[in-house]
């Protein structure tokens, strides 16, 4: 078997990896390109869960079973970076509205994670106890901007983007939903959080403004996002709950080919 494991080019002890943490977020990226290699499926393939095996054998189309394969193994490989627990031992519990978090027990204090992926890409964020999200989206994948934009954008976000032209409406609307995405992903509640009850104003790569209303988040300010193209065809927004400090983490790009 060839290649069972990832190609993580990145040289640094998991205690030192570990430690960054308390400053930046850490943001693996992976492209994929085409069907993964059999050898590659194989020596994948066991050590994810008995569950996760059983949701890999209901994917339908081959290249759901490969993205979902690989961002699972991809989350198992990078979490063994930061701790001294092999990829096949990871253990993940998931709170009441779906967001994975481990339940390893001895696992350094406040190692977290969150996950994304779409059609070419996965994104993985690593950080510590703050809440963090991630999300990337093919730019593309969906057909009709417009009426989604009814039902996922709050009335100002709306009308900013029936303002642009037919070029810039795409590039808007990407950029809201993954920063609507990251939010709702850092707050771990899935759409359960109503998408109209926060907005973003200014969209830009360097000037995020977000507000909502009081019962979203008694303090929007805390909140810092951020706006990233990782290939010409993908967006990603990352979205994170600074500490006491106030401080932005700072986002480390790391990348990954399988
Ligand atoms: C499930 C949801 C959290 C993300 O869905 P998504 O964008 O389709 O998928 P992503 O690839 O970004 O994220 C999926 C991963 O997020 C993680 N996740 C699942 N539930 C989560 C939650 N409540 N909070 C945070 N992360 C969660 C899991 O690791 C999941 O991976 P898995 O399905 O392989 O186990 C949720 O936000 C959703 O259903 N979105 C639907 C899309 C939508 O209408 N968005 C509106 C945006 S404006």
């Amino acid at each position: 078997m060839t290649n069972p494991g990832l190609n993580i080019s990145d040289e640094r002890s998991s205690a030192e990896m570990l430690g960054l943490l308390s400053e930046q977020l850490h943001l693996w990226i992976v492209p994929i390109s085409g069907p993964l290699d059999p050898s590659w499926v194989a020596a994948n393939e066991v050590i994810l869960s008995e569950e996760e095996r059983g949701r890999h054998r209901r994917y339908r189309r081959a290249s759901d079973r490969d993205l979902f394969l690989a961002a699972h193994a991809v989350v198992r490989h990078v979490l063994s970076r930061y701790a001294s627990i092999p990829p096949g031992e990871w253990v993940f519990e998931t709170n009441q509205y779906g967001r994975p978090e481990i339940a390893n027990l001895g696992v350094p204090r406040g190692l977290r994670f969150n996950l994304s992926h779409t059609d070419g890409m996965i994104a993985l964020i690593v950080h510590d106890e703050v809440d963090t999200g991630v999300d990337v989206e093919r730019v593309g994948r969906l057909d009709d901007l417009h009426s989604v934009s009814k039902t996922v954008f709050a009335d100002s976000e709306r009308s900013d983007f029936l303002a642009l032209s037919e070029a810039d409406q795409t590039e808007r609307f990407y950029r809201l939903w993954t920063l609507k995405e990251a939010f709702i992903k850092a707050k771990g509640m899935g759409l359960s959080l109503p998408l109209k009850d926060f907005w973003f104003e200014s969209v830009g790569p360097s000037s995020v403004t977000f507000s909502c209303r009081e019962e979203v988040e008694p303090d929007p300010a805390a909140w810092h996002f951020t706006i990233a193209q990782p290939s010409p065809h993908h967006r990603l927004a990352t979205a994170c709950r600074s500490g006491s400090d106030r401080h932005p983490r700072k986002v480390e790009s790391l990348s990954i080919s399988l």
